[in-house]
């Protein structure tokens, strides 16, 4: 009598067990505040909302820390507004997110393959496997990455095509859809940070065979933490890292800030430890403040828009979102009879986006950028009287230090109503120009 409970006790807690541990089956879903974890307990995978956002999203978090710590999201750039009536499960073959009385679909994994989806697993090292009926892999969540690089997933280069997967960061703090900042890997076996999928602001060197680590990375040397491999064959490349210790907890994010971090969980103080992260200093990161921002290493925040301008959106701007930069607080007007000025920044590193207008002197240079509307600032170069332009945008400003040989001045064209007032700033500088059509 008492093994039968037994059996029977086990047989019931199994099944529930299977149907609400880590897989979602033909007949499990997730809906409302369902989650699922990991076999190991390290991952739960449910709804979840970023910060204040009222969006709802289907992420995957570490189940045993106190900071929820969302390392990846499948609906990233189409959240849901309410999760009571949307629904993750296994569709045609998919696993698929659908939305409201109507089941809208939402996100879905996309494959098209013959052999259908029978389940979805939430492994313990942070990877959903999409399996067909023979156990055969038909997509996993490591092949899709967000912001974050978990141990054991790799970012690979396909030499058959010349792509590599990507790390893409967060938009802002709330909002996890594809924000400008992007690691890959290139076919010099280095991996490189790009600005909006193009402008590449820092590189990890080359993979150095010899020595196993990235050129530019020889900190990688002092490390007894992480067990690191690079893989290259004929059709692919990859770098992968692991744990010495599988107890330490730790991931790779391409962070909002447009840099490389990887983080430590420190049990001690219950908290994200910085391990490593590049570039090093917040103002290489490219046009890290937007349009018409400007970047001090040495202030809080490290964005600030020029002078004459304030930010695009205010709100992104709280959630450390700059991308959008800054806009004139007040509609430049340029026409005949209308004063525009030039607002001499000093010590900045020049943008470079500019135009060579031509040689000549310092004056000439002024005079005609204000007599072109579409001349948005000026600088011109003493030793080579070079004068350079910037028509659309002024992207990338960096606010240096005086004494820094790299430092320049750059003339930023304002309304005169814009202009700081004279008596505080005007008299000092002689530089200021003022002119009429
Ligand atoms: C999916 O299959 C359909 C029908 O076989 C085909 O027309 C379509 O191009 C396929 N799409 C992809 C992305 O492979
Ligand atoms: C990023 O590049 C796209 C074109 O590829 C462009 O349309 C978009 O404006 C760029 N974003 C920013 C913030 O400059
Ligand atoms: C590393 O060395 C091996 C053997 O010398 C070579 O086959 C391989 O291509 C090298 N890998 C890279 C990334 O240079
Ligand atoms: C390269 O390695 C991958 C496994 O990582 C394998 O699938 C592929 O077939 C290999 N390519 C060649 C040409 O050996
Ligand atoms: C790694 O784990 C060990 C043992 O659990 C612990 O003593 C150490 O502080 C951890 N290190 C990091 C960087 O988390
Ligand atoms: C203003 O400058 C732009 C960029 O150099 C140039 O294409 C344009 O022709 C100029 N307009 C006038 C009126 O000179
Ligand atoms: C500039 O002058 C205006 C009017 O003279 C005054 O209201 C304003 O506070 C001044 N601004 C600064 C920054 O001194």
């Amino acid at each position: 009598m008492v093994s039968f409970f037994i059996v029977l006790f086990s047989f019931f807690f199994l099944s529930i067990h299977v149907s609400t541990t880590d897989t979602i089956s033909a007949d499990s879903t997730l809906s409302g505040d369902q989650t699922i974890f990991s076999s190991g307990g390290t991952f739960k995978m449910g709804f979840f909302q970023p910060g204040n956002s009222k969006n709802f999203y289907i992420g995957m978090w570490y189940q045993q820390l106190p900071v929820q710590t969302v390392v990846w999201v499948a609906n990233r750039d189409k959240p849901v507004s309410d999760k009571n009536t949307a629904v993750l499960k296994i569709s045609n073959g998919n696993l698929v997110l659908l939305e409201g009385n109507n089941q809208t679909p939402v996100w879905s994994t996309g494959l098209n393959s013959s052999s259908a989806a029978l389940d979805a697993v939430l492994q313990d090292d942070g990877n959903l496997v999409l399996r067909d009926d023979s156990g055969s892999v038909l997509w996993q969540s490591f092949d899709h990455l967000g912001d974050t690089w978990l141990p054991g997933a790799k970012i690979r280069y396909d030499k058959r095509t010349k792509k590599s997967q990507r790390l893409t960061s967060w938009t802002s703090l709330e909002d996890p859809s594809p924000g400008l900042f992007s690691l890959e890997l290139d076919e010099s076996t280095a991996y490189k940070i790009l600005w909006n999928g193009s402008t590449q602001y820092w590189s990890s060197g080359p993979w150095n065979n010899k020595s196993k680590l990235f050129d530019s990375v020889p900190e990688m040397r002092l490390n007894y933490i992480f067990k690191y491999s690079f893989f290259s064959n004929a059709t692919e490349s990859y770098f992968t890292y692991s744990m010495y210790d599988p107890r330490n907890i730790s991931r790779l994010v391409m962070d909002v800030s447009g840099q490389v971090k990887q983080l430590s969980w420190l049990n001690n103080n219950d908290q994200w430890n910085l391990f490593w992260s590049q570039p090093r200093q917040q103002c290489q990161v490219y046009a890290y403040c937007g349009s018409f921002g400007i970047c001090n290493e040495k202030s809080q925040p490290f964005c600030q828009c020029l002078h004459g301008f304030r930010p695009d959106s205010q709100k992104d701007w709280d959630l450390m979102d700059y991308s959008a930069g800054c806009v004139g607080k007040t509609e430049l007007q340029c026409s005949r009879g209308v004063i525009n000025q030039f607002m001499p920044l000093t010590n900045v590193k020049l943008p470079d986006n500019f135009e060579v207008w031509g040689i000549t002197s310092f004056s000439i240079c002024g005079s005609t950028c204000l007599g072109n509307c579409s001349c948005m600032a000026y600088a011109h170069d003493e030793s080579s009287n070079r004068c350079l332009m910037w028509t659309n945008d002024v992207l990338n400003l960096h606010q240096l230090e005086k004494d820094n040989s790299e430092g320049n001045t750059l003339y930023l064209r304002l309304s005169a109503s814009d202009m700081p007032n004279s008596s505080s700033s005007g008299k000092s500088n002689k530089a200021m120009i003022l002119a009429r059509f």
